[in-house]
């Protein structure tokens, strides 16, 4: 049986320019579970199966980078069990898709503070990184006790760090030399931001990466995003015209 995004992915790859780098707040979960009467975790949970959707729908596309934002530094200010729960889940998440990932040649990048995580958790995605190091088809990278502000400011510490210490002239911090002590070093810009449930912020997310990016906001709730989505904010993404300053030709 022939999958209804078929016709939609041949579309947008004979039309050309599939993005290479999307980024993507999921949220909605809360609102998800709580549409059921159920607990927030369930949402989260539920979640899950959307990740998986939009990594093999980003595969399919030949997206070649998907940057997903999981857990916030914020998020830490919710209920214990709420996080609790969220990191049960990643450890759940690293042990089911491991093996998938590393055989579809995705490669596991973690960007966050990941001190902050429970030893258990922080084994796991250390574990996974370490599993996906050789994966070249895909980058895909989790920001998990992740905040932009705090990666500009390490960044900034770093580079105050070398100036003091004379590895480094003033007139040397360049726009380079911060994006290259950002989490992100060595990743392109993302191209398209995908934002789900209908939130139009960007909740301290990628605030330097996303300077030229293209939004593409959602009614739709996390656990309900499908690679039909994907595919159709690939082809919102496609009308656009991206001008970076420039007048249009
Ligand atoms: C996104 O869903 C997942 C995380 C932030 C961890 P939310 O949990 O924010 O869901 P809503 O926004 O409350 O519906
Ligand atoms: C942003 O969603 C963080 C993640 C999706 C992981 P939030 O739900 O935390 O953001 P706000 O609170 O609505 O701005
Ligand atoms: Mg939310």
């Amino acid at each position: 049986m022939s999958d209804p995004g078929d016709d939609l992915l041949t579309e947008l790859k004979l039309h050309g320019g599939i993005p290479a780098h999307i980024a993507v707040i999921m949220d909605g979960n809360g609102r998800w579970a709580q549409a059921r009467a159920l607990p927030r975790p369930a949402g989260h949970q539920a979640g899950m199966a959307a990740v998986r959707e939009i990594v093999e729908g980003g595969l399919q596309a030949g997206v070649r980078y998907l940057t997903l934002f999981a857990f916030s530094q914020e998020n830490w200010q919710r209920p214990p069990s709420e996080i609790e729960a969220l990191m049960h889940l990643l450890e759940d998440y690293v042990e089911r898709e491991s093996e998938e990932l590393r055989s579809n040649s995705v490669q596991v990048r973690i960007l966050g503070d990941l001190d902050r995580l429970s030893p258990a958790a922080r084994a796991a995605v250390d574990g996974l990184m370490a599993a996906t190091a050789a994966g070249d088809h895909l980058t895909l990278s989790l920001c998990i006790s992740y905040g932009a502000r705090a990666e500009l400011t390490r960044a900034a510490r770093q580079l105050a760090t070398e100036v003091a210490e004379g590895r480094r002239r003033p007139e040397e911090i360049t726009e380079e030399a911060m994006a290259a002590r950002l989490y992100t070093a060595g990743i392109p810009d993302p191209d398209l931001l995908i934002r789900t449930s209908g939130e139009l912020r960007l909740s301290n997310f990628l605030l330097w990466q996303l300077a030229y990016a293209e939004f593409h906001v959602t009614p739709v709730l996390w656990p309900d995003f499908t690679r039909q989505h994907l595919f159709e904010a690939i082809r919102d993404f496609q009308r656009r015209e991206r001008r970076f300053g420039r007048v249009a030709v």
